[in-house]
């Protein structure tokens, strides 16, 4: 059991209200923030139990801050622990949180569970996480349930939107610029991880891929798959040497 679940279990503080396979995730991606000056946002406050548990698990050099619709939640501000009041849906509110939340290294959607809410909070806040961050979304089930305009493959839930993500990811290799361009997203965002109920998105920096060749050849042919015409092998072949040429040449619009 990691220390979150321990946490969780003998909790008598402030209510937390998780999916119990939440914590063996977040210790998966947040345990290396442990004992440093992390930033993390949650959305969503409710008894502000959860805070206390990200006071605990990172410990006291931690600055944590707590954003909610609920003005009650301003009283559970305490050392280490800011309260920002505000709707996550408003994407005017969340451009002015970059003010005050210069820094956010982890930003955990533990709010609305909206797909307005999930969306917009993505749209303005993705680009302010830390380069190496996490962005964590939680709830993820929302977006096939009806009440929450949710449905399956329905246009406009937070799923069917971050389904575009793995095609950004994959937009070096993308032969049709023109529809997947390389985009801030594909620059920063390093990996994807779909649990259920959450995505998980790790920053990185990222460059265009490389890959190289090391050893000798050790079998006398390379074929390529048989579906691939030999002019197509070709064109592939000029394709690739252009864009390679192109890329040496002005690697920032590759
Ligand atoms: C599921 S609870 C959060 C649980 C908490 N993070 C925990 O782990 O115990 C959802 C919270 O989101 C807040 N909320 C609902 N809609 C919101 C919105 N549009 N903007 C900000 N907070 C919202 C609710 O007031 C509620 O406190």
């Amino acid at each position: 059991m990691n220390d979150l679940l321990q946490y969780f279990e003998n909790n008598k503080k402030n209510r937390i209200h998780k999916w119990t396979h939440y914590f063996e995730i977040y210790d998966r991606y947040l345990s290396r923030f442990r004992g440093t000056a992390v930033h993390l946002l949650e959305i969503g406050v409710y008894h502000g139990g959860s805070l206390l548990m990200w006071k605990h698990y990172f410990g006291n050099q931690a600055k944590l801050f707590g954003l909610d619709i609920n003005p009650d939640c301003r009283q559970l501000e305490e050392d280490q622990i800011k309260i920002l009041i505000g709707d996550q849906s408003d994407r005017r509110f969340l451009e002015s949180l970059k003010a005050q939340l210069p820094r956010i290294d982890v930003l955990i959607d533990d709010g609305s569970h909206t797909m307005k809410g999930q969306i917009n909070t993505f749209e303005v806040l993705f680009p302010h996480i830390s380069p190496t961050g996490v962005y964590i979304c939680e709830d993820l089930h929302t977006s096939y349930w009806m009440d929450y305009g949710g449905g399956v493959r329905k246009s406009g839930t937070f799923i069917e939107y971050t389904k575009d993500f793995v095609d950004q990811i994959h937009a070096w290799h993308s032969e049709d610029r023109k529809r997947l361009p390389v985009s801030d997203f594909t620059r920063s965002a390093y990996a994807l991880h779909y649990y259920d109920s959450m995505l998980v998105i790790e920053k990185r920096p990222i460059e265009q891929p490389t890959h190289r060749m090391t050893g000798v050849p050790a079998v006398p042919s390379e074929p390529l798959p048989p579906e691939i015409s030999t002019k197509d092998k070709i064109a592939r072949k000029v394709k690739r040497m252009k864009d390679r040429a192109r890329s040496f040449l002005n690697p920032r619009r590759a």
